[in-house]
């Protein structure tokens, strides 16, 4: 008896496997992830990986909870949230005062002086219900925890020390231990909150737009995770997604050879192609994964990308 499979039954095959995998992940003996969506250059795309990711990771039965690290609160926005609206905005607007926002990381992360202590319960959205991706929102307060982190003891583990303790249950109002998967989207600059949520992460998620500064991006993340090795001891994961691709492109096929020698084995196979799906779903006030217009070249794309991004957690876990 033979135990190969022919050509035909070998995705489902892969689909099993993974489904297998999944399980473990989600189940009790693993370990939950923390990812960072970080490139240092504006609008590459990390807000809306960020948000797509907790929603397809939601989508495998995985409990996620995004942590919107960044005072432009896009990932907010994105989600439904108006972080700039007061109560009485909102009232006047005839908006639900449950699209308000109450508070940010900086409330729960035992910043004195600056930030009013909150709980998590307090502050925590939950855009799709009990049962879709949570989200710390952020507001324009938020900008001033660089200032208060910087103040502080141990000032690049502020985030490290959050998550950490809150998966034991042993921090203060922050409860993590129902999440599998933390997600921090960051702002496109090298402050002290963003090197937080990469000393704290287990995978740096980078969309990598194939231009010219791209190299630049990538220079100034590769002199990153060399200085992280040496300051902290350890490295977090890469997955490199080049993002906005233009099929046929010869100067997109040159950055692509370049991204896959600073990254080895790092980028993703799949790619994110441009699409006008993207500023599409954005107007509608939709992430793409729950838009149902998205066409197989933005959505059919996401899922090819995060399943491979799946597969990593899996292997880190
Ligand atoms: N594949 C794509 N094709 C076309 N447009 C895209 C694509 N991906 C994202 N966009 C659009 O690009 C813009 C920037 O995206 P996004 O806000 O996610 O970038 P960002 O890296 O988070 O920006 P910032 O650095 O300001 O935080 C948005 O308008 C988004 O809808
Ligand atoms: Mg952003």
């Amino acid at each position: 008896m033979s135990f190969a499979f022919t050509h035909e039954q070998q995705p489902a095959i892969n689909s099993l496997a993974r489904l297998i995998r999944l399980v473990a992940f989600a189940g009790t003996g693993k370990r939950p992830m923390t990812i960072s969506t970080y490139v240092q250059k504006g609008g590459t795309a990390k807000t809306t990986n960020c948000v797509n990711l907790a929603i397809y990771l939601g989508f495998m039965g995985l409990k996620v909870l995004i942590i919107d690290n960044d005072p432009q609160s896009d990932a907010t926005e994105m989600l439904g949230y108006y972080p700039d609206l007061t109560p009485e905005e909102l009232e006047d607007l005839g908006i639900p005062a449950d699209r308000g926002v109450d508070g940010s990381l900086g409330n729960v992360l035992g910043i004195r002086g600056l930030f009013a202590p909150k709980s998590l319960d307090e502050i925590i959205k939950k855009p799709f219900g009990e049962y879709g991706p949570h989200l710390i929102p952020s507001e324009e307060q938020l900008e001033e925890l660089e200032i208060g982190i910087n103040a502080s003891q141990n000032h690049d583990y502020r985030y490290a020390t959050l998550i950490s303790k809150g998966l034991k249950g042993e921090f203060p109002g922050v409860d993590l231990r129902s999440y599998d998967v933390i997600i921090f989207d960051n702002a496109p600059t090298a402050s002290l909150m963003t090197r937080n949520s990469l000393v704290a992460c287990d995978l740096i998620v980078c969309p990598i737009r194939m231009d010219k500064f791209s190299s630049r991006a990538l220079a100034r993340l590769g002199d990153r995770l060399r200085a992280s090795h040496e300051e902290y001891g350890r490295t977090p994961a890469v997955a490199a997604i080049p993002t906005m691709f233009i099929k046929n492109r010869p100067r997109a096929m040159e950055h692509l050879a370049k991204l896959e020698d600073v990254f080895p084995g790092c980028v993703t196979e799949s790619k994110l192609y441009m699409s006008e799906d993207y500023s599409k779903a954005l107007e509608l006030g939709l992430p793409i994964l729950t838009w149902k217009g998205a066409s197989d070249n933005s959505a059919g794309a996401m899922r090819s990308v995060y399943s491979e991004i799946l597969d990593r957690l899996i292997a880190l876990s």
